[in-house]
């Protein structure tokens, strides 16, 4: 708390009320108005949420102006150098990054849990093999609530220990099982010998029929694109799981519902959409047609966007862009695809956006999903698979915060009210009068 407070006056004569102010470690001071509608009778009004802080949290900061992304209070640049995606996940969950010994037996906890129930093969012969990886991502994931009865009760913190680990270990597994699904290859289980990246990339791309040999240059591109997407404070998905898990559902349930958001093109679908984007310019002719194509983003009834561009908060440029465009680098030198066309019309049309006034004045800058799409793809990742991936990696943060939202007292089901204009009371009239 701070002792400076916001006074509300009316125009109307209404008696004037005041608040508390609440300031942060960092970042925005917030107006308490929890007792507005007691003392007023009125609502805010926030759709989309733009001035609303929805929860205390101390997980990640972002600082949309300077483009700065913290976990835990972590520079993101220092942990995507320093650390491995487990490091990360025990660094969100528990708050501090782990020693050596934690480290261990965390990665020895989650290696234990990859297997999913063997019963869990058969959800997938219901869907078509051409469905797409995140329907079938969100019947998966929520099925999970149905092999799990010992981790299902969020309030016990034993529970949403064991639940977070389950979920953290399994989601590769998962995913990796809907890709060679869509593929009708056979599923390949995970190896207790090899590390989280590592482990996803051969029940991706291995077959029973040779050994596969990991590309340790790869593995850690992945591992990377793991640490970006691993957390993002209030985002649509993560307010999702926090509204879902609020009504006590299991663990499982909630994930599930931020899995359902996060496919969303405006939010987790963006960097399929992005990478999609690029193809029908380069069907168009290329970085020759570049110019053409920025017209359509600028002319508002053409409903196109600039996917991968533009964000809620960062009114600079996405950390996460910047180290994702470092690995796209990285990936395609290692490949010998420093040409790839697709990379190069990326840089093209970046260059081009970033000197166009209609994307400054906007302050529109490239955002994680812009890279991200070509690193995946360089990998041998299907677009279709994309959102999948960025699932997996923010799972851990969606759990990090059910947890906390769970864990703090202060804590109630969520449940926003309206600004009403509809129809006020009537009467139904006889059929013969309508
Ligand atoms: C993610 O929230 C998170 O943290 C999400 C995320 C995470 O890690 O969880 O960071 C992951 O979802 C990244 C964002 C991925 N989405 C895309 O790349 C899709 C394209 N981007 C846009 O749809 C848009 O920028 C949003 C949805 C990301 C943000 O939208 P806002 O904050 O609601 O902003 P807005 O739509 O009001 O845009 C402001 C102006 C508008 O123009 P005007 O009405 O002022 O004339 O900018 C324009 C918009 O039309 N605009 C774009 C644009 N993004 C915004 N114009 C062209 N191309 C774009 N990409």
């Amino acid at each position: 708390m701070t002792d400076r407070t916001a006074t509300l006056s009316f125009s109307d004569g209404s008696p004037a009320v005041t608040f508390p102010m609440i300031a942060g470690s960092t970042g925005p001071e917030v107006i308490d108005i929890r007792t507005l509608y007691g003392k007023t009778g009125k609502f805010t009004y926030d759709p989309g949420f733009l001035s609303t802080a929805s929860c205390q949290s101390k997980i990640t900061y972002i600082d949309g102006d300077k483009g700065e992304l913290l976990y835990r209070g972590y520079p993101i640049e220092q942990l995507a150098v320093h650390c491995d995606f487990l490091d990360v996940c025990y660094l969100l969950l528990y708050g501090e990054l782990p020693n050596a010994d934690h480290q261990k037996e965390f990665d020895a906890r989650v290696t234990a849990h990859t297997m999913v129930n063997e019963q869990m093969q058969f959800f997938l012969r219901g869907f078509r093999r051409d469905a797409h990886p995140m329907a079938v991502m969100t019947g998966l994931v929520g099925a999970l609530s149905a092999f799990y009865p010992d981790s299902m009760n969020l309030h016990d913190p034993k529970q949403r220990d064991i639940s977070a680990i389950r979920l953290i270990a399994k989601m590769p597994t998962l995913v990796a099982m809907a890709y060679k699904y869509s593929m009708g290859q056979p599923y390949m289980y995970p190896r207790n010998e090899l590390s989280y990246a590592a482990n996803f990339m051969r029940m991706m791309f291995a077959t029973p029929c040779e050994d596969y040999q990991v590309n340790p240059v790869l593995v850690r591109a992945l591992d990377r694109i793991f640490i970006l997407h691993a957390d993002h404070e209030q985002n649509a998905s993560t307010s999702t799981v926090r509204l879902c898990a609020s009504s006590g559902t299991n663990p499982f349930a909630a994930i599930a519902a931020g899995v359902a958001c996060l496919w969303g093109p405006a939010h987790g679908g963006a960097n399929e959409a992005a990478l999609n984007m690029l193809y029908e310019i380069q069907a168009q002719g290329g970085i020759a047609r570049i110019g053409e194509f920025i017209a359509k983003v600028k002319d508002k009834n053409s409903n196109v966007k600039l996917m991968g561009f533009g964000h809620r908060v960062y009114k600079n440029y996405d950390p996460r862009a910047k180290l994702m465009r470092e690995t796209c680098h990285e990936v395609l030198e290692a490949l010998g695809l420093h040409d790839d066309p697709l990379f190069k019309l990326a840089m093209g049309l970046e260059k081009i956006a970033l000197e166009d006034e209609y994307f400054v004045q906007r302050k529109l800058y490239p955002n994680v999903d812009f890279y991200s799409g070509i690193v995946q793809k360089a990998i041998g990742i299907p677009t279709s698979l994309f959102t999948a991936i960025f699932a997996l990696a923010r799972t851990v943060g969606w759990i990090a915060q059910l947890n906390e939202m769970i864990a703090d007292p202060e804590y109630k089901i969520g449940r926003p009210r309206q600004l009403y204009k509809g129809a006020t009371r009537r009467s139904v009239p006889a059929i013969d009068k309508r």
